[in-house]
């Protein structure tokens, strides 16, 4: 990868994907856009550029112009924000995949990222350690946005040899950018809560087991799948990839023993139902084996560097 544009840079995984991957190719090598007005204080060094995703000839005309020969493309529609406007949801998941692939093509681009999620999982897996070639029956339309998107990917490779490459994300953890409308956005705003009013109401209910994974061990997931030998790849659009699982209350124990005074109530949401389709644990030995993943983040480490890094900040 030698210069890389990414869509969806302000969101909670892009700003600080933008940043390591600046650190790592050179801040001139990255290219921003987002449907925002205008990059965040944080990435205010880099070339930005505002464009909707579903505007082919726009992103058209900024790969090219850029010399751009990778695309990570992370600019989604999120589980809880996408069951209030399927339709709308499917716009932006579908329509956007679809030109970033076709221009992959159209542009020979060299290598495409394109998440996908445990929300691709839903009605008759095995919560327990899900595999790899589980049936995918998703049961939310952002869901079914993440199979046709594995789907198109692993297509794109096989029928046009595009290069597309792409994990099931779990539920992300982050200090720097908030969540953007997700069934485990909890697993966030409870660090804030407890830090500002040392009260937290969860929307999941207490037992609630989720695949969860801190932004820096996502960051790093990312990088190594895109910096992978394509020969060692079984699986191209669609990695399972886990780091740890809990409920709410594991993570309120957690947070208690830094801020002992911290209290959890549980008021389950239209959230809830969309959880209880997710699996608890996820069976990621096709990247552990394929590209040596190994996750660092234990539950105890993400809520000491949150607490640490959010109690700065707030
Ligand atoms: P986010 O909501 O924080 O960020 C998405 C960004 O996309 C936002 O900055 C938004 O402004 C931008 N965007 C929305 N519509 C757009 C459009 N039409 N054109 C251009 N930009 C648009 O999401 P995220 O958490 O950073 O997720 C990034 C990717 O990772 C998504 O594909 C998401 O499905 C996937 N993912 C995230 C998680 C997680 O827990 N964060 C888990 C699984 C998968
Ligand atoms: N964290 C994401 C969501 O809740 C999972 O894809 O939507």
């Amino acid at each position: 990868m030698k210069k890389i544009l990414i869509t969806g840079a302000l969101g909670q995984i892009g700003s600080e994907l933008s940043l390591e991957l600046a650190r790592r190719y050179g801040r001139d090598n990255i290219i921003l856009t987002d449907i925002r007005e205008e990059a965040i204080p944080a990435l205010s060094d880099f070339k930005y550029y505002k464009v909707d995703v579903r505007d082919k000839a726009s992103l058209k005309e900024i790969l090219e112009n850029n010399k751009i020969d990778s695309i990570f493309h992370l600019a989604a529609i999120l589980s809880a924000n996408g069951e209030k406007n399927p339709q709308f949801c499917w716009d932006v998941n579908m329509n956007g995949s679809l030109n970033i692939l076709d221009l992959g093509i159209e542009l020979k681009l060299s290598k495409i990222f394109i998440p996908s999620s445990i929300a691709a999982f839903g009605d008759g897996i095995d919560v327990k350690n899900t595999i790899q070639d589980s049936v995918l029956r998703p049961s939310t339309m952002y869901g079914v946005t993440k199979v046709a998107g594995e789907s198109i990917g692993n297509y794109y490779f096989e029928k046009f040899g595009l290069d597309v490459r792409g994990l099931r994300y779990p539920g992300i953890i982050s200090s720097e950018t908030l969540p953007g409308g997700g069934t485990t956005d909890y697993a966030v705003e409870i660090f804030y809560e407890a830090i500002k009013n040392k009260k937290y109401e969860s929307f999941l209910k207490e037992d609630a087991v989720l695949p969860m994974m801190y932004m820096p061990d996502c960051i790093n997931a990312t990088i190594q799948l895109m910096e992978a030998d394509v020969k060692n790849l079984r699986r191209h659009a669609d990695y399972n990839l886990a780091a740890i699982s809990f409920a709410p209350k594991d993570l309120a124990q957690e947070i208690k023993k830094i801020i002992p005074e911290f209290e959890i109530s549980y008021k389950p949401d239209y959230r809830q139902e969309i959880a209880d389709s997710w699996p608890q644990t996820i069976d990621d030995s096709y990247a552990r084996k394929d590209w040596a993943w190994e996750h660092e983040f234990g539950i105890e480490a993400i809520c000491k560097d949150m607490i640490d890094k959010l109690s700065k900040k707030l």
